[in-house]
């Protein structure tokens, strides 16, 4: 579908995008400054390969054709064949507003462009772009990405539907779930509802309702898993929007949509423990590694 996909930045998306297309047989470049930042992300491609055909012998040998698809790159000249470009650069502004440029001026005018910012406006992203400005879009992934599903869909007021479809398309036939964000709301829809979990799930610690396992695993097995794919609003549907409305005015005022401190998460980062990434969090993690749950 694409000759080659380049995608800038090998940091935590950016090594998990490339094994996503890359498994799904596209031809990748991943481009990063840091030459220690493409080392360690091809270590973790090679690790997540191993991983994914250990149980498989014979799919075992596409780990090393994975590895084949790939090139590791410093150099953006490097990768001006690309057709689709998947930015994952650090979440700054002028660095995205100088890449975007650059790419710009580097690449023919039918490369598509994409943005992965979590929380940045596309439109402030590709301010510069002159060339490309039809075919830019956003693809919001989330981490680890070749294992969520989800992939919001941006675009602006310029994009080329066609193009926006064509990547559409990509991302279905890599397995994905993609869903069109139609307003550029903040953290659009998927981390907004993140959020509201996360700060009803942070007042419920402060108010030692229950263990932060058993909060955990209420959230695992409860809202929105009770059936396959049943969203929240179909699971309002199932038990009757009769009901849902009584539980929501009795309820509201008593949840803590207000609350802006949580001192247990303040704590933590204060000290340090900033999760997997140095063993402790809420939980430990002795191998410092998200991969064990893989
Ligand atoms: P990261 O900090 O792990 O990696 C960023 C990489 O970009 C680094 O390796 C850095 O060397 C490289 N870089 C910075 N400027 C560059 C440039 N001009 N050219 C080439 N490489 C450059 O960041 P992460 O977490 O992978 O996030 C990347 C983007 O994805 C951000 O926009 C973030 O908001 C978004 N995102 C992050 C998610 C997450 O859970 N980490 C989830 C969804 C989106």
């Amino acid at each position: 579908m694409f000759k080659q996909i380049a995608i800038i930045g090998a940091g935590t998306m950016g090594y998990g995008i490339t094994f996503q297309f890359a498994q799904n047989n596209q031809n990748v470049i991943l481009v990063d400054q840091s030459e220690d930042a493409l080392v360690k992300a091809k270590e973790k491609i090679e690790k997540y390969a191993e991983i994914f055909h250990r149980k498989d012998p014979v799919q075992y040998a596409r780990a090393n054709k994975i590895m084949k698809q790939l090139t590791f790159t410093t150099s953006l000249r490097n990768a001006a064949e690309a057709d689709l470009v998947t930015e994952c650069v650090v979440e700054n502004l002028e660095v995205k507003q100088r890449l975007f440029k650059e790419m710009d001026e580097l690449f023919p005018e039918d490369t598509i462009f994409v943005s992965n910012t979590s929380s940045l406006k596309l439109s402030d992203i590709i301010r510069d772009v002159q060339k490309h400005r039809s075919r830019s879009l956003l693809t919001h992934w989330f981490n680890p990405a070749h294992i969520v599903p989800l992939v919001e869909m941006l675009q602006t007021d310029e994009t080329d539907p066609a193009v926006y479809a064509k990547v559409k398309q990509l991302l279905t036939q890599c397995g994905k779930v993609t869903i069109d964000v139609k307003k550029e709301l903040p953290g659009l829809v998927a981390n907004r509802i993140q959020i509201a979990m996360a700060r009803e799930v942070l007042s419920l610690l402060e108010d030692d309702a229950a263990t932060k396992e058993d909060i955990d695993r209420a959230v695992a097995y409860g809202p929105g898993f009770r059936l396959a794919q049943s969203g929240l609003l179909e699971i309002m549907d199932f038990g009757g929007l009769d009901v849902w409305i009584k539980v929501m005015e009795q309820l509201q005022p008593a949840i803590a949509s207000g609350v802006k401190e949580y001192p247990t998460l303040t704590s933590k980062v204060e000290a340090g423990k900033f999760g997997v990434k140095n063993g402790e969090g809420f939980f430990t993690y002795p191998n410092g590694s998200m991969d064990d749950y893989i």
